[in-house]
């Protein structure tokens, strides 16, 4: 099963009920959040006020990618606001497993990114403490990049470890995803799937989601 999770990082602020609802429609699984703090990448995006408002006009599971330095600060604000899930950056904090297991400790899932210049196994001693390994597939900070192919390497690399681990570990892709290259993720071995631009800037979002879970059929991961 592949995941299909819009970032809303790409949705107008100013209909979000609006947008909220036809990506449910249209099937998507989660709803992907990008925390910015303007240390941790140069870009400033939302909070927890926003996720909270947020969170009563949405079923969608709550994908809370944290692009924040020292995330522990912040995580019970995230977790009050309503996230299913929690994703710190490897790059941003001194103790990661520290921060895993106290996510962990209040029963909300953990996920574990790496950006493009971080290498695929700095993750393996931390994945008894991870749900999810997102592999970033452009340099975190912006929606609207283009996808960095040889990330997919990576992918299959922590694809074939997961594996030969008999894990239960997701692995999501973030950045510059669009039915055009969808596939190319999918059969790299992840299965689930972030894009803010190629859904919420559609003309048809609906037929956007479609159009990538067909891809994604299409070409899955043979091993
Ligand atoms: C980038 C964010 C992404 C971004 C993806 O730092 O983590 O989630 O919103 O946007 P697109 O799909 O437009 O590349
Ligand atoms: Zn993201």
């Amino acid at each position: 099963m592949t995941y299909i999770a819009p970032s809303l990082l790409a949705a107008n602020f100013a209909n979000l009920t609006e947008d909220l609802r036809k990506i449910e429609e249209a099937g998507a699984n989660y709803l992907h959040l990008d925390i910015m703090d303007g240390v941790f990448v140069p870009n400033l995006s939302f909070g927890p006020c926003l996720i909270e408002s947020i969170r009563p006009v949405s079923k969608l599971y709550f994908d809370v990618h944290l692009m924040i330095v020292e995330p522990i600060r912040y995580i019970d604000n995230f977790i009050a606001a309503g996230a299913d899930s929690i994703t710190i950056h490897y790059e941003s904090c001194k103790n990661c497993r520290d921060v895993l297991q106290y996510i962990r400790d209040k029963e909300v899932r953990t996920g574990l990114a790496i950006s493009p210049d971080t290498p695929w196994d700095v993750i393996v001693p931390l994945l008894d403490l991870v749900d999810m390994v997102l592999v970033m597939t452009v340099h975190p900070g912006f929606g609207g990049q283009s996808l960095i192919y040889g990330s997919l390497d990576k992918v299959r690399e922590i694809r074939k470890y997961i594996d030969a681990h008999a894990l239960n570990i997701n692995i999501e892709v973030d950045g510059g995803i669009s039915e055009k290259n969808i596939g190319l993720a999918t059969s790299s071995g992840a299965n689930v799937i972030v894009a803010g631009s190629a859904i919420f800037k559609a003309p048809r979002p609906r037929q956007a989601i479609a159009l990538m879970r067909e891809a994604a059929e299409q070409n899955p991961y043979v091993g």
